[in-house]
């Protein structure tokens, strides 16, 4: 079973990944495109989530290619229309085996920081590409929001008092918040070439449609926070801010990195 704490059957799933697809999937077009993305390429989409990614590949990499999304509740994916060249599947990344071998490109965002197995599924994600494929990982850091403008003095401290309870519950549940940051290093250490890496974050101002994340990952685990001593009032107060025009908190920084398999055929360097 996985240990992901924001399941995806719930109901905030989709006000989840509409957040993530306004505010990062321009991010994370340009960071496939850096691979050389060309029409023909076979990809795989790993835990797409509204599967906004998985669509757009397919528009890129046309019919004579093949993109699999995969997710382990695909229920959102499954409403939208696509192509017979993608392919949507319930698949669980650490438990089932690869839904195929010899990709051009492997992409997933924000699910190996919820798997307790991340560096077991990054060896099986980089043994799935053909020699010279690209992996393109992307992770948030969550251990750099700060607060970039408040209405009042208690504000950033109750944003950040919420939020560390929420981070710790994430962490709880087996997520590493700081995988960001160690994403590249990792994939460094299993074999991958030509690693790069860049970081993108923005200001969210209360009200907008990227801190609404914050929303609804609090809703989603309002009786963990409460568990953890975050009060009902409290919360309130904290979802009033994220409403409050001159509250302004930095968004999640999303750490993209890349790199290549090497050219040979045989099992890549140092694992
Ligand atoms: C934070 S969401 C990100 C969704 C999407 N990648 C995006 O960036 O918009 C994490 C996604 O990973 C999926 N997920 C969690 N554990 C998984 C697993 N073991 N196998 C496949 N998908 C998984 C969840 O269902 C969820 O859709």
């Amino acid at each position: 079973m996985s240990h992901y704490l924001f399941d995806s059957a719930a109901a905030q799933a989709a006000g989840r990944f509409s957040a993530l697809e306004s505010c990062y999937d321009p991010v994370s077009r340009r960071q496939m495109e850096l691979t050389g993305l060309a029409t023909g390429w076979r990809c795989l989409e790993v835990g797409g989530g509204s599967a906004s990614l998985g669509d757009w590949l397919g528009e890129r990499v046309g019919p004579r290619g093949e993109v699999t999304v995969t997710e382990l509740e695909p229920r959102w994916a499954a409403s939208r229309h696509r192509p017979d060249h993608v392919r949507l599947l319930r698949h669980d990344i650490v438990h089932d085996p690869l839904p195929g071998m010899d990709y051009d490109l492997v992409h997933a965002r924000l699910v190996l920081l919820h798997l307790p197995e991340r560096l077991e599924v990054l060896e099986k994600l980089v043994a799935a590409l053909r020699p010279g494929g690209w992996l393109v990982l992307e992770e948030f850091d969550c251990g750099w929001t700060p607060v970039l403008a408040a209405p009042d003095a208690s504000a950033a401290a109750l944003f950040d008092r919420v939020h560390t309870a929420l981070t710790d519950l994430v962490a709880e549940a087996g997520a590493d918040p700081l995988w960001g940051r160690r994403t590249l290093g990792a994939m460094a250490a299993a074999g991958l070439r030509e690693i790069a890496a860049s970081t993108y974050a923005e200001a969210w101002p209360g009200g907008s449609t990227g801190i609404a994340l914050h929303r609804h990952n609090t809703d989603q685990v309002a009786d963990g926070l409460a568990r953890s001593g975050v009060s009902a009032a409290e919360l309130a107060r904290f979802q009033a801010l994220l409403r409050h025009p001159e509250f302004v908190v930095n968004s999640y920084p999303l750490i993209s990195a890349r790199g290549r398999r090497s050219h040979e055929s045989e099992k890549d360097g140092p694992r």
